[in-house]
């Protein structure tokens, strides 16, 4: 062969690659209102940055005349490439081969590229558009999946994992996403689900549809499972370039700073009046948040999900902070079970990757009743207490008004070692509310006054004086000041800069037991 020849065969085998399963198959996945593998490389990487690896490979099968079905790649791009200038390793199922389903070979791309990220401390990337394990492959497929999981396992906590659900995501194949950091899904063409509608039919008789079962609103808002909602493949790929600029590259790395800006002037100026004066009147956490932090840096997590506790990054002068809020405008803020392990998740991934965390705390306490005894409230809510007792990473709280009972100790309080604590001249700090209180421990004196109504309404004011107040935890040390709304901004930022080379360390163990 010449060496001609030589570069044309290259150059015919690189164009062959890059067709996947064919144009017809490309046309149907357009027609899903989907992109290919490769176009949403190309929306999710930085210009030019993203190197192949691997397009040559096939698979090894020969099983019901698979040998004649060799298509270079085997189904899934991989690869490495930068965003927003940061290097990530990322694979991208193809659907149009096989249904992206994955095969053996398919699963050792995966890994060769989940291998060298680990090694280099890079974050992963997955874009998940496939039919589940490679049905002709029959067990080597399903010891593919779970080389995939025992990556997905060991790489837990030491480089952030994205997944996105760009396509159907059935059977064990969920499992690999659901052990990474991350998960967005795309609103009308992706679901994940353990077992389909058919299965579901027979099993249980229920009729569902694939997006009613485990569509991005089902997994977004229900189960949780999702972590974004997406309009379309393109948003989807968007997102997840701004939630790189968020995190580390690995746990033993800082998220490299942005210039510092200030919070939109309304939304400062508005702190001071933000809080109703009437304990028992809703308001929004986020205004408390865009009102501290740097304009428009709030990215939230878990928008849709327990809406009732708000999570998300934001930046203070230009740093990336976790923020955890209780929302008083939904259930006003109490902790259930679901707040509590949405609030847990987010805390441990911050502390996992080294990003400090600040908590914004109106919380009624947590929600009474059988069906949160019954779920497991306890255990669930330990959760959350477990995750901001074992954060090492520089963490605040500001109290805006209730902090009480449970709840006051479990939402970053300085017993549980947080750095700095302050609350707002509305701050409520206290056993319980004032009215459930003077009902339990003046009962007796309330049932023998002539006038109880009167009676309670003093007893009540009382108790005001003591507790709603944030003076008394003031006086113990257990807040380190009580400051203007309007003051926040600047006490954190220098607080955090403060707690800058922070170094806890926590008792040697083989690895914890949080209670699950
Ligand atoms: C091999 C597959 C495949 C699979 C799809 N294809 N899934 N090939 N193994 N798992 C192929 C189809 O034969 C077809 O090939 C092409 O991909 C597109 O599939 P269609 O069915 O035409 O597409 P669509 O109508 O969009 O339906 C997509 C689908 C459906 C919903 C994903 O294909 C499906 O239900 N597939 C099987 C899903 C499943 O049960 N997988 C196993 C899950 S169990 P041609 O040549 O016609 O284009 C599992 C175990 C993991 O994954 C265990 C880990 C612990």
């Amino acid at each position: 062969m010449s060496e001609n020849e030589k570069t044309e065969k290259l150059f015919k085998l690189r164009e062959e690659a890059k067709k996947g399963g064919g144009d017809e198959r490309i046309a149907a996945q357009h027609k899903k209102g989907k992109l290919t593998a490769r176009e949403r490389i190309d929306i999710l990487t930085d210009r030019g940055s993203f190197q192949e690896m691997d397009a040559f490979v096939t698979h090894r099968s020969s099983a019901f005349g698979l040998e004649k079905q060799q298509i270079l790649g085997d189904g899934v791009v991989t690869g490495f490439a930068r965003i927003e200038g940061r290097p990530v390793y990322l694979f991208s199922q193809d659907f149009t081969v096989f249904g992206g389903s994955l095969s053996e070979t398919h699963a050792e791309k995966i890994c060769k590229i989940m291998d060298l990220a680990l090694k280099n401390g890079v974050p992963v990337i997955g874009l998940n558009d496939s039919g589940g394990a490679r049905i002709q492959e029959g067990v080597d497929s399903l010891g593919g999946y779970a080389e995939v999981f025992w990556r997905n396992s060991m790489a837990s906590g030491v480089v952030p994992q994205i997944s996105a659900v760009m396509g159907p995501c059935a059977g064990g194949a969920v499992y690999s996403p659901a052990l990474t950091d991350f998960i967005y899904m795309v609103k009308g063409t992706s679901y994940m689900f353990v077992t389909g509608p058919n299965v579901v039919k027979t099993v249980t008789h229920e009729d569902v549809t694939s997006e009613d079962l485990g569509g991005a609103d089902a997994h977004g808002i229900k189960s949780g499972v999702a972590h974004f909602t997406t309009e379309n493949d393109a948003d989807c790929l968007q997102h997840i370039r701004k939630l790189i600029t968020y995190i580390p590259q690995n746990c033993e790395e800082r998220v490299p700073a942005q210039p510092s800006k200030e919070p939109a002037p309304s939304k400062a100026a508005a702190l001071d009046a933000l809080v109703p004066l009437n304990p028992n009147k809703p308001y929004d956490i986020k205004d408390a948040i865009e009102g501290v932090m740097d304009e428009g840096s709030f990215y939230e997590v878990h928008r849709q999900y327990a809406d009732n506790i708000v999570v998300g990054f934001a930046r203070l002068a230009g740093r990336t902070l976790g923020i955890v809020a209780n929302q008083p405008w939904s259930l006003a803020g109490v902790l259930d079970i679901n707040a509590s392990i949405k609030g847990a998740r987010f805390v441990r991934f911050c502390d996992a990757f080294n990003i400090p965390i600040l908590v914004f705390e109106d919380v009624p306490g947590f929600l009474p009743g059988t069906d949160q005894e019954w779920g497991g409230i306890i255990k669930h809510g330990a959760k959350l207490l477990y995750a901001f007792c074992e954060a090492t990473v520089p963490k605040m709280t500001v109290i805006t008004r209730k902090a009480y009972g449970g709840a006051y100790d479990v939402m970053n309080s300085k017993h549980i070692r947080a750095d700095y604590n302050i609350a707002w001249p509305t701050a409520e700090i206290a056993v319980m509310g004032t009215k459930g209180a003077v009902e339990i421990i003046f009962r007796k004196e309330i049932a023998a006054a002539d006038d109880p109504e009167q009676k309670q309404k003093e007893l009540e004011e009382r108790y005001n004086e003591v507790f709603a107040n944030p003076y008394k935890a003031a006086a113990r040390g257990f807040i380190d000041d009580v400051i203007l709304p309007s003051e926040t901004r600047e006490k954190l930022i220098r607080a955090f800069e403060n707690c800058e080379n922070k170094a806890e360390r926590v008792p040697r163990r083989k690895h914890d037991n949080l209670p699950l």
